[in-house]
């Protein structure tokens, strides 16, 4: 059965995957964690998020915990049988790029964790191919090098596309991805794929010139005939003539070279999910038809707006989709799986990962409580505080569009796991309400208060006011209260929004 799974793709890998059963592994992970995060909020309410959620979406700082995972690399690598050569040579190189690039060093730790578990994954026929551009592509290959071997090095693919934006004053303009394979083994499955010939272009320059009664430039016909049927056929156009004569329909196929010449998709696209970072059909069909044949399994662990479990669908194979972002998750399996594909899930495809009964939740939070935060932060549509404040600060915030006000505007969250939240932690988050200068606060408790208790916590809430808002006849109370079972049913914190959001979410409201 094919899976889509919610997490770390770490985590996920080690946790839910078997040795030995994958036969390809594509991977596009981000480097600049902001865009992706910014690409799924984006399409939520039209704006881009606000400065501030960088930090805290910022994968490649060189925090304490990240400095842990540093240090223990050497052991790791051993365990994953990488030749002591090359852990004695990446020990220095880490240290150089702690000094001269801590946000490189970052990223590769965290790649190098993920990509020795993939190689685990694949089975002895199976294949790699590391998505990425020129700012790191250079560092995994010597990664890759060391975690594949480099005698299963078999291609960087340079993936060439059209980009219009303007070039750079002092460089050349950047117009292509890379593409990293390596093989599992010495013998990878591998099936040549056909792509249409190189246009061959047939110099009929000898009819090119000047008329020398009117002075334009125009054709001199020599066959009047042969021009013609150019013309016809489309492979000439006289309005745009340069002398040559497209040959296209006579030359055919030519097996795919390492230089792929691929549209990015253009705004229009019919494929477009609203992703900013989505790959296009074509690049991920001709991956899978080159690596796998129909019946194998391909595994995308960060697979976004999941382009490649669609693609490898369409050539009948069947895959495993990871991503630690719900939001793309929720609109995969609802858009891309169920609306264009057609895939049931349960019948097709299971989803895990995401708690759906209180039990659940339950679990998550006694198993792992930042990923519970994470979790259902997420579910009302927020964004998790990747980074902690002193004192514990605030697990994440909502974003919304205030009419009236010209930036977005936020709630801040605050989860609590426990079963006995006391109306110390209400107050408390009031002041971080002050504090952090939101317009308003969000507490999600694990199960609904008592009466009681509810009504203590409804007299504290009230006396931070509604928010009231210019022309808007009714008023949102500046804190509000939502338990795990209420957001599970569908009730989200009521927040005025203008674009798409306000009415979904007050029909939520309303389940
Ligand atoms: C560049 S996008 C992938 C786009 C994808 N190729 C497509 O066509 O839609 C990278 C994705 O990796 C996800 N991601 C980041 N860190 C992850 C992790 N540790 N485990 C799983 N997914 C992760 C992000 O949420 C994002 O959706």
């Amino acid at each position: 059965m094919n899976r889509l799974f919610y997490g770390d793709c770490l985590t996920v890998m080690g946790d839910e995957l078997r040795v030995n059963s994958v036969d390809l592994i594509y991977l596009d992970p981000p480097f600049n964690s902001n865009r992706a995060y910014n690409a799924i909020y984006k399409d939520e309410t039209g704006r881009p998020l606000p400065d501030q959620i960088e930090a805290f979406c910022d994968l490649w700082t060189l925090d304490e915990a990240r400095e842990r995972e540093i240090r223990h690399m050497p052991i790791l690598l051993r365990d994953y049988g990488i030749d002591d050569d090359i852990v004695g040579f990446w020990q220095l190189w880490m240290n150089a790029l702690r000094r001269t690039d801590p946000k490189m060093l970052a990223y590769l730790a965290y790649m190098v964790q993920r990509l020795v578990v993939m190689r685990t994954l694949l089975r002895p026929t199976g294949s790699i191919y590391f998505h990425c551009d020129p700012t790191a592509s250079h560092y995994i290959k010597v990664v890759m090098d060391g975690i594949f071997g480099r005698q299963n090095f078999r291609n960087e693919i340079i993936w060439f596309y059209p980009n219009r934006q303007p070039a750079k004053a002092n460089k050349f303009q950047g117009m292509h991805d890379v593409l990293l394979v390596y093989s599992a083994g010495e013998n990878p499955k591998f099936n040549t794929v056909e792509v249409p010939a190189p246009r061959a272009q047939k110099d009929i320059k000898k009819g090119w010139g000047t008329d020398r009664l009117n002075g334009q430039r125009r054709l001199r016909i020599y066959n009047q005939e042969k021009v013609d049927a150019a013309v016809s056929q489309g492979r000439l156009n006289l309005e745009s003539f340069d002398g040559t004569v497209d040959q296209t329909q006579k030359t055919g196929t030519r097996p795919c070279p390492d230089v792929w010449d691929l549209n990015f998709l253009n705004p229009r696209a019919r494929e477009r999910m609203g992703y900013a970072t989505q790959k296009p059909m074509a690049l991920l069909e001709r991956v899978i038809e080159a690596s796998t044949d129909e019946g194998d399994i391909v595994l995308d662990p960060f697979c976004g707006c999941a382009t490649t479990l669609e693609a490898a669908h369409r050539l009948r194979r069947r895959w495993v989709g990871i991503d630690i972002a719900i939001h793309a998750i929720k609109r995969v399996a609802a858009i891309r799986l169920g609306e264009r594909c057609r895939l049931n899930e349960g019948a097709d495809f299971t989803v895990s990962g995401i708690p759906r009964t209180l039990e659940g939740g339950q679990d998550l939070w006694d198993r792992d409580p930042y990923q519970f935060q994470k979790w259902i932060v997420e579910e009302v549509d927020g964004f998790v505080t990747a980074k902690r404040t002193a004192d514990g600060g605030i697990d994440g915030r909502l974003y919304f569009d205030c009419p009236g006000q010209p930036h977005l505007q936020s709630m801040v969250i605050e989860a609590k796991g426990g079963r006995n939240v006391a109306i110390a932690e209400l107050r408390a988050l009031r002041g971080v309400l002050e504090r952090e200068e939101a317009l308003m606060a969000g507490l999600i408790v694990m199960e609904p208060l008592g009466n009681r208790k509810m009504l203590n916590f409804q007299q504290e809430m009230a006396r931070a006011g509604s928010l009231d808002i210019e022309g808007v006849a009714r008023h949102y109370p500046r804190m509000q209260l939502l338990s795990v079972p209420e957001i599970l049913a569908g009730k989200r914190f009521d927040t005025p929004t203008v674009m798409g959001r306000a009415q979904s979410s007050q029909q939520r409201l309303q389940v």
